[in-house]
């Protein structure tokens, strides 16, 4: 008797196991893209500390690449994030005969009908990629992206790559201006000071564009050492190659880019003396200085750095972009120079309470992340890969970043043909 109720047991265990393997093996692979998921609030003490691991999750190895892009051919692309009606530093954008632009909308803009009839000019030099065309372009590259992010331009990015890019300016539509340097004999020197000596992990490049305030630092850099004037130590004249450039940020002349807690507690806007001419200032190699996507120029030798995270704030994710690059930038003996002043920034909404909100990251988080960045031991096979890993398990980024990266690099490595 209990034989028997013992046999049933098992060949009813066994059934619904088979049953249970069956469903689930009939079930798609849907462990992809999430909507970010809200990161649990981590205390202090955990940050830059390894104590989480990823589990392995298999990958939809798909990638689409459709070639609408074959006319567009072009060395220089200007890209832009649009979400409402273009304004007048895309439209001084559209006009210069020297750029192409690409302008990339998201969930929710304003169609591309509407837009380039407000702009005023059409022609192939002016690319405008709704979510739909990003769909078909980038597929499952684009799921990752939230809507409303900042990193909708890793697609503009991507395309301009795709379609020729030696330069690429990276800008935002409230900046104005742009950074025409020629780069075509990357023998070329250009002028920089540079530091005299010493040696510090941060550098803090405001303070040597004259304006009337104590003490001024590029949002994104660590409130811990906005006081501290060793960061922006005495500089000499000096000069390097054109072609040893990775990044050509502009500081703007009006309202420079800073954090809330600058707006919140000084005069604000401030403004640049126009009257004076600066030089460019190099950013000391092995030293970390912040930058943004608001008047960038980067030249094709860091093209693969541009990736904007897309599981973080997009008030941290250019931030942090920026602090990942010079670690390749460091290794590889690319340069960072910040340009003189010519870009003026028009107002940006008054939201400085939000904007602190959205900054949190920076101000917990940005001294942990150099401090990491700095002792990272680079092998000959690190990858942005397995550092997007390393920087999840310390509570930098989110596992949405880590997956986007994978997508990222592949779509870099397919579309853009390296030389
Ligand atoms: C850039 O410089 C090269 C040589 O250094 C020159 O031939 C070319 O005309 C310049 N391009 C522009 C747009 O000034
Ligand atoms: C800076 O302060 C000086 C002296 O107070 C003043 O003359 C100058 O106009 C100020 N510059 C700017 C850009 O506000
Ligand atoms: C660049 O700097 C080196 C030494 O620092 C100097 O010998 C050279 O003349 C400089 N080149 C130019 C074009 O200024
Ligand atoms: C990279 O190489 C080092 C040794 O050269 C090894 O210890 C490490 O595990 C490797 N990392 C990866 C991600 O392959």
């Amino acid at each position: 008797m209990f034989k028997i109720v013992c046999i049933n047991i098992m060949v009813a265990a066994f059934f619904l196991w088979a049953s249970l393997y069956m469903l689930l093996s009939i079930l798609p692979s849907c462990y992809e893209w999430q909507e970010s998921t809200p990161e649990q609030d981590v205390s202090n003490a955990n940050i830059g500390q390894r104590n989480r691991k990823i589990d392995t999750i298999s990958m939809q190895e798909s990638i689409n690449r459709v070639n609408i892009g074959q006319h567009y051919m072009c060395k220089h692309w200007a890209v832009v994030y649009a979400m409402s009606y273009p304004t007048n530093a895309v439209r001084r954008i559209a006009l210069n005969s020297n750029w192409c632009l690409v302008i990339v909308a998201d969930i929710g803009s304003i169609s591309m009908d509407a837009y380039l009839t407000a702009l005023g000019i059409r022609g192939r030099r002016i690319v405008f990629l709704n979510v739909e065309d990003q769909d078909i372009l980038f597929s499952d590259f684009t799921a990752a992206i939230p809507s409303r992010h900042i990193g909708r331009k890793n697609v503009g990015y991507l395309f301009a790559m795709q379609n020729g890019a030696e330069l690429i300016w990276d800008f935002d539509y409230n900046n104005q201006g742009i950074l025409d340097i020629n780069i075509s004999n990357t023998r070329n020197t250009i002028d920089v000071l540079q530091r005299c000596s010493g040696q510090h992990k941060l550098f803090n490049p405001y303070p040597y564009f004259s304006v009337n305030e104590t003490c001024i630092w590029p949002r994104g850099f660590p409130l811990e050492f906005v006081r501290d004037t060793s960061t922006s130590p005495e500089l000499c004249k000096g000069n390097i190659s054109v072609g040893s450039v990775g990044v050509f940020q502009s500081i703007a002349k009006t309202e420079p880019d800073v954090d809330a807690t600058f707006r919140l507690t000084r005069e604000y806007p401030i403004m640049i003396e126009a009257t004076q001419t600066f030089p460019f200032i190099l950013i000391p190699r092995h030293s970390y200085c912040p930058f943004s996507e608001r008047a960038t120029l980067w030249t094709k030798q860091s093209f693969l750095y541009m990736a904007l995270p897309t599981g973080v704030n997009s008030r941290v994710s250019d931030i942090w972009r920026s602090y990942i690059a010079q670690l390749f930038f460091h290794q590889k003996g690319i340069n960072l120079v910040f340009s003189p002043p010519i870009i003026e920034q028009t107002s940006r909404d008054e939201t400085i309470l939000e904007d602190f909100q959205a900054e949190m990251d920076i101000y917990k988080k940005s001294n942990s992340l150099i401090d990491f960045l700095q002792t990272f031991r680079f092998h000959h096979n690190t990858t942005l890969e397995n550092l997007y890993e390393d920087l999840y398990s310390r509570y930098f980024i989110t596992l949405n970043d880590v997956y986007f990266i994978r997508k990222w690099v592949k779509s870099y490595s397919k579309n853009f043909i390296v030389d």
